[in-house]
């Protein structure tokens, strides 16, 4: 019986054989398309190569490509767990012909892989053609020898294949294996298709067109092949299953998970163990490829996906996180092939479990109000909307959870009335915030956009230009003027200032006419599109209708340009370094340095941080030119820029690539592709050099880089250099001998401490000779040795306490140290004595006199201090007299 992994394998080894290149599977998060949620076919990545747009080294490809279907179109996620064959996460296996080979070679190709290799018997195979493709009817009657009432017609979208409402498009084909009549259902095109006994394995579907828009289909520039197989179909019936569950690829999970809770895997409770099964490969794939949970987007159906298997991890009675436990299986079983979980195995743990450790804390309330309801209300009606919304919005159920809660009991959700409280909170919010002191002051300039439109920006192209006030607003108000001495925040019709935005800081500069001069600390966006310009009046009165000189302070620009380029050479470096899940999660660029945050788990480790400086620095010495180009977010996600599901972006967006990516061989590649508003260098050399001054964590999962460029990373160099001569001149060694040396000292140090410790011991109890032990006196039978020290360190007295307690036998020590004015103190008791006089008591009465506050320890030994360390005696004395009255009782 062939493995997951090795039929996977078989699968590319045979288009291989057949002049195919294996092309690794594409991100779940989709580089080339902003419409849709996660990759969902293997012809996703190739897009553009069927259009002609794009052009590829090879015309025949083959992958297996990690696919998700839980929201939006293709949504399965209610029934993960309950069928045989419905999963979040699957691999498609795949073939393709970007205007190469067409029906008949891929019929024959098709053919001969189920039925010759993978030895799938003739009768247990359909076929289905689209109802007016006469050609591929004849050709599987003839390269597969299937009688007629085999090969069915079939008229609806069902064969007819569409990315989407645009792209490429065609009819299809599709194989379906027999699992035999004890399943029930019937062949396709029969009213009970719909049953599990005949199931869809292949797809095939010839690319032909291409749709552009409603009604507007246009041929392909050559007809083209992709097919789509489902490996865990494939796997079922390979492995002489029915069941897709039941497939190694999904069964080690399920025995993993059967294991960490003790729960039977096929028991009454099977269903949980499949959803967990299901769920735990889909969120480790998704935030192996830079997804996090989130309330929103993509994030948001990673966290429906993770609570709803968490729920389930519960109800298999698991305390304790479940699932994260649950990934070193994933990853020993998919890791070979697809390398980005072993990079991202912490990241996978840690999210998970966070996320079950913060879901626990609601779950089980949650539920617990949820059975309430269900039994106040009848046993038919469905939950009423409010109550799901309560569950959603306090105990954090998404709908869809609720809903498999009461799909076990077989009751609904009034999900009209859910979505109607939803609307109500966000209407009831809306109407709070306009009547806060904010929502007044952006009133206001909300006002001035209607009035005067955006502001247009002129900074890509100029430091300096004219500008018209449109507004000046002082404390909150409009005003028509501002006069000297006066702060205010002016508004023209056009600027060269940046406003903040996008992570870059605003920039600062001068306004001035005749008469006239203003300085400009600081740029803010406001009402979205216009930049205001905090202002100081120096000299004269700037009035609304007035023309002004603007120009921003170049030097501090040039540092802010060259700090933002830098910001993007250093997200392709992390993610070329660490991988793909390394996605921007913010950043601050400012004039002195940036601080770039990403997701990433674990601290970069030196290695990692030199190549990816290097690697920066490398991109800043070919000194490319940095290009701009203004498209539609459609082309832009074309040229392969980094675009960010959920994003606004307007009718058109700016598209900065730069530098190049050395490891292509024709060199036309550039290093980073972004979407980006900011200001940026000319040409990467400007960036003049790059150095990382610091890493942090700054949140579960994500990290810190903080960097500077040009003039500023210099500085760090001279400052790190002033500092290594200072210390080569003090050890007059060179620079390479000074950690050795460092480390020598260090060594060294540690043993004269040592040493030093057990001299002031020996000193301490008399020279080290057993005979010049303190005097101890009796009281009420007990000997009470005392000491009084000056500055021996409080943590070398226990020995010392020890040192006298062995000379004396029976008995109690008292030490006191004074150092700087204030008193360290210790009790020690010996064994024989710890039921009578306990050193904690003692040393406590010690320690009041000194004017401390308690003290600890244990029976036989104990410590404290104090401020008064003119009051040993005193101390001693406490102590004494506590013996005393503890020997006697
Ligand atoms: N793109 C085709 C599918 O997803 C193969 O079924």
């Amino acid at each position: 019986m062939a493995s997951g992994n090795e039929i996977r394998k078989a699968f590319l080894d045979y288009f291989a054989r057949h002049q195919h290149t294996i092309v690794p599977s594409s991100p779940l998060v989709p580089a080339n398309d902003p419409t849709l949620l996660f990759t969902n076919a293997g012809m996703v990545q190739f897009k553009n190569v069927f259009t002609g747009m794009e052009k590829r080294p090879y015309t025949q490809a083959t992958t297996s490509q990690k696919c998700v279907r839980a929201g939006g179109k293709h949504n399965d996620l209610d029934n993960v767990g309950y069928t045989a064959r419905h999963h979040t996460f699957f691999e498609m296996l795949g073939n393709f012909s970007f205007g190469d080979y067409f029906k008949e070679r891929a019929i024959e190709l098709a053919w001969n892989l189920v039925h010759k290799e993978f030895g799938l018997s003739k009768d247990r195979l359909w076929v289905t053609v689209y109802h007016e493709d006469e050609e591929a009817l004849a050709l599987w009657k003839q390269i597969a020898g299937l009688p007629e009432d085999r090969i069915v017609k079939i008229a609806t979208s069902d064969n007819f294949w569409a990315m989407g409402d645009t792209g490429p498009c065609g009819p299809c084909s599709e194989i379906f294996f027999d699992h035999g009549p004890k399943i029930a259902g019937g062949p396709p095109g029969s009213p009970d298709a719909d049953g599990d006994r005949y199931i869809e394995i292949w797809n095939l579907v010839f690319m032909q067109y291409e749709q552009r828009g409603p009604g507007d289909r246009v041929p392909l520039p050559r007809p083209s092949i992709d097919t789509g197989m489902g490996l865990e179909r494939i796997a079922a019936v390979l492995q002489g299953r029915h069941d897709n569950y039941d497939t190694d690829l999904l069964r080690k999970l399920i025995e993993a998970s059967a294991q960490a809770t003790g729960v039977d895997p096929d028991g009454p409770q099977a269903v949980s163990h499949r959803v967990i099964a299901d769920h735990l490969r889909a969120s480790s794939f998704l935030i192996a490829d830079g997804v996090l949970p989130s309330n929103e987007g993509r994030g948001y159906v990673l966290r429906r996906i993770m609570r709803r298997g968490m729920r389930h991890a519960h109800m298999l009675g698991a305390r304790e996180p479940l699932m994260h436990r649950l990934v070193p299986a994933l990853t020993e079983m998919m890791g070979p092939t697809y390398q980005e979980l072993v990079r991202a195995e912490p990241l996978i743990r840690q999210t998970l479990e966070l996320e079950e450790t913060r879901f626990k804390e609601t779950l089980e309330r949650g539920l617990k109000l949820l059975d309430e309801e269900m039994g106040r209300i009848g046993t038919d009606a469905p939950l009423p909307g409010e109550v799901a919304f309560k569950l959603y919005d306090t105990f954090g159920f998404p709908i869809d959870l609720t809903q498999d809660v009461l799909r076990g009991r077989g009751r609904t959700v009034d999900t009209a009335g859910f979505e109607a409280a939803m609307q109500r909170q966000k209407a009831e919010a809306r109407k709070a915030w306009a009547g806060s002191g904010e929502q007044a002051t952006e009133a206001v300039w909300f006002e001035i956009r209607e009035e005067a439109g955006a502001t247009e920006f002129l900074g890509y192209e100029t430091d300096t230009a004219e500008g018209r006030v449109v507004a000046i607003v002082k404390g909150g108000q409009r005003v028509d003027e501002a006069k000297a001495g006066e702060d205010a925040l002016i508004v023209l019709g056009q600027t060269p200032f940046y406003a903040e935005s996008g992570g870059q800081t605003g920039d600062a500069g001068t306004m001035s006419a005749p008469g006239v001069k203003v300085t400009v600390s600081d740029a803010q966006k406001k009402a979205g599109e216009l930049h205001v310009h905090v202002s100081h009046i120096d000299q004269g009165t700037v009035r609304v209708g007035d023309a002004l000189a603007l120009a921003i302070d170049p030097a501090r620009r040039d540092c802010i340009r060259a700090n933002h380029s830098a910001t993007h050479l250093l997200h392709a470096a992390l993610r070329r370094r660490l991988g793909g899940h390394v996605t921007q999660k913010g950043s601050l660029v400012g004039a002195d340095g940036f601080r770039f945050d990403f997701s990433h788990p674990t601290p970069l480790s030196d290695a990692d941080l030199r190549t990816v400086v290097d690697e920066v620095n490398a991109q800043v010495r070919i000194n490319t030119p940095v290009e701009t180009r203004l498209m539609t977010p459609e082309k832009a996600i074309e040229a392969g820029a980094m675009a960010l599901f959920g994003e606004k972006y307007g009718d058109e967006v700016r598209v900065l690539a730069m530098g190049r990516d050395l490891t292509d061989d024709g060199g036309a590649k550039p290093y980073s592709v972004e979407l980006c508003g900011g200001t940026h260098v000319r040409r990467t050399g400007d960036i003049g050099a790059f150095t990382v001054l610091g890493q942090s964590a700054v949140a579960a999962g994500v990290r810190r880089i903080e960097a500077a460029t040009g003039a500023g990373a210099l500085q760090h160099f001279a400052r790190e250099h002033e500092v290594l001569q200072q210390i080569t001149r003090s050890f007059n060694a060179p620079a390479e001998e000074v950690p050795g040396r460092i480390a020598a000292l260090l060594d060294e140090r540690r043993k004269l401490e040592r040493e030093v410790s057990e001299l002031r011991v020996k000193l301490a109890t008399g020279g080290g000779g057993g005979g010049a032990a303190p005097a101890a006196r009796e009281v009420n039978g007990v000997r009470f040795a005392t000491r009084k020290l000056d500055g021996v360190p409080a943590k070398d007295l226990r020995g010392l306490a020890d040192a006298v307690k062995g000379e004396i036998g029976s008995g109690v020590v008292a030490i006191v140290s004074v150092s700087e004015g204030k008193a360290a103190l210790v009790v020690a008791v010996s064994d024989d004595l710890t039921g009578k006089v306990s050193a904690v008591d003692l040393v406590r009465a010690g320690s009041a006199a000194l004017g401390g506050k308690g003290g600890g320890g244990r029976p036989d030994f104990a410590q404290a201090g104090g401020p008064d360390g003119d009051k040993a005696e005193e101390a001693l004395a406490a102590i004494e007299q506590a013996i005393g009255q503890r020997a006697a009782a």
